[in-house]
């Protein structure tokens, strides 16, 4: 068992904080590429309000513009039963829902306390139940919070134990602003895996830091096996102040595979939707 999967992030966590207004179409085609690179799952959409993130505004149209492929699962952020709807007309394959383990970052983020996120999230994992659709769960603010400082461990197990008994399929440890190091997401492991077992996380690192393959290192050996990465290191937060950059997913993939991990992913399909993510950004997409 010397497999690693990657969940392609970058045109939804990626392109969420890009500052120019991008055409649905080179959406479309950046998705596109990454349909032939063999990943599983991607993320592609982001069912929020288009006041809080303009970028996103498009979710349905990249949905259902796309060229689906078979084996791959095409995701979205649903924070409310307003963007479940929209997903499941828009035929989003799986949902997301996201909460905070740190106060700060929970109002910034949804307007709202953690308690309060829960509460609101309960219908949207009802409707999915009744569709069919698995629902991720992510985390935010899993080493450090750009508000309320370091996060107590304590404080992600008990989400992650929420969540997981919500229904979640799967929960995601967003290292949000990319301040985490290796000791750190040691610990704050140690602890989730009290309450949700390794075959469930997956890790989400920010490279603000240049840390995120040393973090993703210390997950693995506490036997974590998905990671998420956004091509062309795309991305960050915009209600994250100073969480620029997803941790780059070809890097991810050349790292991995030098080590002796299976990733099923194509290095020249990788290499081209990195371009492709790069001349977006700026401007030449
Ligand atoms: P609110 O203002 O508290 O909610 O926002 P509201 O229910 O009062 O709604 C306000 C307005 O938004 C209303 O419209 C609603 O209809 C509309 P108005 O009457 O003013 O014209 N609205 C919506 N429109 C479209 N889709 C919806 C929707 N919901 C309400 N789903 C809300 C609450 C959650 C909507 C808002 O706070 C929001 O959109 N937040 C999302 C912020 C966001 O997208 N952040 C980035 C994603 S999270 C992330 O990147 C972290 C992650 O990568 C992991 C990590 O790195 O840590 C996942
Ligand atoms: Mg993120």
């Amino acid at each position: 068992m010397n497999e690693v999967e990657i969940f392609e992030v970058g045109p939804r966590d990626g392109l969420q904080n890009e500052k120019r207004l991008i055409p649905t179409e080179e959406k479309v085609a950046l998705v596109d590429c990454l349909s032939h690179a063999g990943f599983r799952r991607i993320e592609i959409a982001s069912f929020v309000s288009p006041k809080w993130v303009p970028q996103m505004a498009d979710s349905g149209d990249v949905l259902r513009r796309i060229k689906r492929r078979d084996g791959v699962r095409y995701a979205a952020l649903t924070p409310n039963l307003i963007g479940l709807n929209a997903a499941l007309v828009a035929r989003a394959d799986e949902v997301a829902i996201f909460a905070s383990a740190s106060e700060g970052f929970s109002r910034a983020n949804l307007n709202c306390s953690i308690a309060d996120s829960l509460t609101r999230f309960a219908p949207v994992m009802q409707a999915a139940g009744q569709a069919g659709i698995p629902v991720r769960g992510y985390i935010s603010c899993v080493s450090d919070c750009p508000f309320d400082g370091p996060t107590p461990p304590a404080a992600v197990a008990r989400l992650a134990g929420q969540l997981l008994a919500m229904g979640c399929y799967e929960i995601s440890l967003g290292d949000t602003i990319g301040k985490a190091v290796p000791e750190r997401i040691d610990m704050m492991l140690r602890a989730v895996l009290q309450e949700v077992p390794a075959r469930q996380l997956a890790g989400h690192y920010h490279d603000t830091g240049g840390m995120a393959l040393a973090n993703i290192e210390a997950s693995l050996a506490q036997g974590v096996r998905v990671f998420d990465a956004a091509v062309g290191g795309l991305g960050g937060c915009p209600y994250a102040p100073g969480a620029s950059g997803n941790v780059a997913t070809e890097l991810v993939h050349e790292w991995l595979t030098g080590m002796g991990w299976r990733t099923g992913l194509n290095r020249d399909v990788l290499a081209q939707a990195a371009r492709m993510a790069k001349d977006m950004c700026r401007g030449e997409g």
